[in-house]
């Protein structure tokens, strides 16, 4: 098994651009068939989302050099379009609850032949460690195969919803901070994170 490692993700340069890569490669197979979702990213990030409170990218690399997985956040914000449609979905207890100081989990891929390596759950081990928010939060296609992932970590389905007419329903998941990384791999195992 190969070994790789979670490093912070710069917004610019080679690593950037291999997460972007990552990225694409993950949302080009079913359910989301979507290859060109990669640019739409990249467009958001650089423009609108490196600059919010509480952004942070970690990456994953693999011994060779590659960018094999991807993930960032930050924090949520009334005005924001996903923080405000999820608002109005949820019952209004539930949204002080669990939107009110939020961190948000807003994009997570890993490349197809390097899943199931313990990569994701590192990825958000990494995102969320020492995250002062109450809560992270997050959405999650209901076909996908990721709200399992996010499960195991001990988040629940807050409610299911679709963003758009005729879309794809989500599932919008949330969990408590601090991250106690339940289930996050433990750094110096073979194919696991060395310490960053
Ligand atoms: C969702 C996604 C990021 C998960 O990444 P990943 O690196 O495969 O995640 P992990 O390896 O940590 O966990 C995946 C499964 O592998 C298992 N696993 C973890 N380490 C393992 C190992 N060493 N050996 C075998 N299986 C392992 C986990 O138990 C987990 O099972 P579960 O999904 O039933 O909980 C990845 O599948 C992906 O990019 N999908 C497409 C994009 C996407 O859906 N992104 C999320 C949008 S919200």
């Amino acid at each position: 098994m190969s070994a790789w490692r979670i490093v912070p993700l710069p917004t610019h340069g080679p690593l950037f651009a291999g997460a972007i890569d990552v990225y694409s490669a993950a949302f080009a197979l079913p359910p989301y068939s979507d290859p060109d979702r990669g640019d739409e990213v990249r467009e958001r990030i650089v423009e609108i989302h490196q600059y919010r409170e509480g952004f942070r990218a970690f990456c994953a690399v693999s011994d060779t050099g590659e960018v094999v997985g991807m993930t960032y956040g930050y924090r949520g914000a009334p005005g924001q379009w996903w923080h405000d449609a999820v608002a109005a979905a949820l019952e209004p207890a539930a949204a002080e609850r669990w939107l009110s100081d939020a961190y948000e989990l807003v994009e997570l891929a890993v490349h197809p032949v390097w899943q199931n390596r313990g990569i994701g759950t590192a990825l958000i081990a990494a995102l969320l460690e020492g995250v002062r928010q109450a809560t992270c939060v997050l959405s999650t296609r209901s076909d996908s195969r990721a709200h399992r992932l996010y499960r195991r970590l001990g988040f629940q389905v807050l409610t299911e919803m679709r963003f758009a007419p005729g879309g794809a329903p989500f599932y919008v998941m949330g969990r408590p901070l601090p991250f106690d990384a339940v289930a996050a791999p433990q750094p110096g195992e073979e194919g696991r994170p060395a310490p960053v």
